[in-house]
């Protein structure tokens, strides 16, 4: 329920525009307050009349519109609870990401210091453009929510990536974010994400299909629930906490022997190589005439194995991927690692587990209590976890 919440849309100019109607009218059924910002060009695509009829609010487009003491752009970002920019153009973007205030979105923008979520729209070759890429990064840096643009055919003629997602991913976004509790004040929260990579020589690695997107989402949830997130990663990654980026599974074990003490919980959903090269060739290993070529491996240290003997005070929660047999194995490794819990990620299906955007897991303990997490977007199945690991 969104009753009592106070939800601020903010519109720019682009064609998605018209979509927010939908928008405002779910989370209206919902009980939410919604008031509009538009910049003037996003009434070049839906009215303002539309708008005002829906949130059943004035909907507010210019600065200078004064009717009591204090400015609008710092009432409205008092009032709401969440701040929403959809769609949100490129030129809006890079003047958020800039600090730019020139009209009164952007000026509540700029005033705005509560969850912020943004769905940008554009054109497949403005979304790739470097300096509204370096932008988004800015704002995911700062904790702004980014909610990617999907593929598909633009209202531009062509085929790509710039699409407004879906008004159900801005509503669960939003639905998520409001209902979030604050039960990990004061606890540090380790998390770790992505496929180690192991170097073999100058060229090639060995390494696997971890996109990391399941650990990012821990992380930034721990960080939403009030805990100090620390995230341990293969990956490039933008956050508003401490982001620790290593390479390989021994960069991995020396990272988080650094952060162990301090922590109250470890979540370790990166994919971590068993083996890695016994020798590093320092140049670049030369085809021969034979068919064949052996690489001698050695093992990598279980990192997860080693925590959770050395432990104190700390929970530990291993992940693990199989392809078969998913509850046997699990239950055999969560006796053979001795961690808290287990998260079973089913990789044989390509809608859940590596790179795809929605899991759905089966949590165990060592008690033998076992709790499946049913299908659904990465972000809330992260949710999840941390509600049920923290109790
Ligand atoms: O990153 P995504 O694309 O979003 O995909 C998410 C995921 C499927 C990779 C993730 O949810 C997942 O399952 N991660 C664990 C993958 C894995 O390495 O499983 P495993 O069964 O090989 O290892 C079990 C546990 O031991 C893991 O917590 C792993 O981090 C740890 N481990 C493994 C080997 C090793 N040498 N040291 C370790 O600590």
């Amino acid at each position: 329920m969104l009753s009592g919440k106070c939800i601020l849309i903010g519109i720019t100019g682009g064609i998605a525009a018209y979509k927010i109607c939908e928008l405002i009218r779910k989370f209206k059924k919902k009980g939410a307050d919604v008031k509009v910002v538009c910049t003037p060009n996003a009434l070049n695509f839906v009215t303002k009349l539309t708008l005002q009829n829906l949130s059943q609010n004035e909907v507010y487009v210019e600065e200078f519109d004064v009717k009591n003491w204090k400015p609008e752009h710092i009432s409205l970002a008092d009032e709401a609870d969440i701040m929403i920019i959809a769609p949100a153009t490129a030129n809006t973007i890079s003047k958020i990401a800039r600090g730019i205030a020139d009209n009164l979105l952007t000026s509540v923008a700029c005033a705005f210091s509560k969850k912020m979520i943004i769905a940008p729209a554009m054109n497949c070759n403005m979304w790739k453009n470097q300096a509204v890429q370096e932008n988004i990064n800015i704002l995911k840096a700062r904790g702004i929510e980014i909610l990617e643009p999907e593929s598909g055919f633009l209202a531009c003629g062509y085929l790509g990536k710039g699409r407004l997602c879906s008004i159900e991913k801005i509503y669960g976004a939003v639905d998520e974010a409001l209902n979030y509790s604050q039960i990990l004040k004061g606890k540090k929260v380790v998390v770790t994400a992505g496929g180690t990579v192991e170097d073999i020589d100058p060229v090639r690695y060995i390494s696997n299909y971890s996109s990391g997107k399941m650990g990012f989402a821990i992380s930034d949830a721990a960080y939403q629930m009030g805990a100090e997130s620390v995230l341990i990663t293969t990956k490039n990654f933008e956050a508003p906490y401490k982001i620790i980026k290593v390479k390989s599974a021994m960069d991995m074990q020396n990272a988080l022997n650094e952060e162990f003490d301090q922590a109250d919980y470890i979540i370790m959903a990166a994919a971590v190589a068993d083996y890695r090269v016994k020798e590093y060739s320092k140049q670049k290993i030369k085809k021969t005439e034979s068919d064949n070529l052996t690489l001698e491996l050695v093992k990598n240290p279980d990192i997860l194995r080693s925590l959770c003997e050395k432990k104190t005070h700390q929970t530990v929660v291993g992940f693990c991927a199989e392809s078969e047999n998913l509850l046997q194995n699990a239950n055999e490794k969560i006796a053979k690692k001795g961690c808290d819990f287990l998260v079973a990620n089913d990789i044989s299906r390509s809608d859940i587990g590596f790179s795809s955007d929605d899991n759905e897991v089966t949590i165990l303990d060592k008690s033998g209590r076992i709790k499946k997490l049913e299908k659904a977007s990465k972000q809330v199945i992260a949710r999840q976890i941390l509600e049920y690991i923290h109790g």
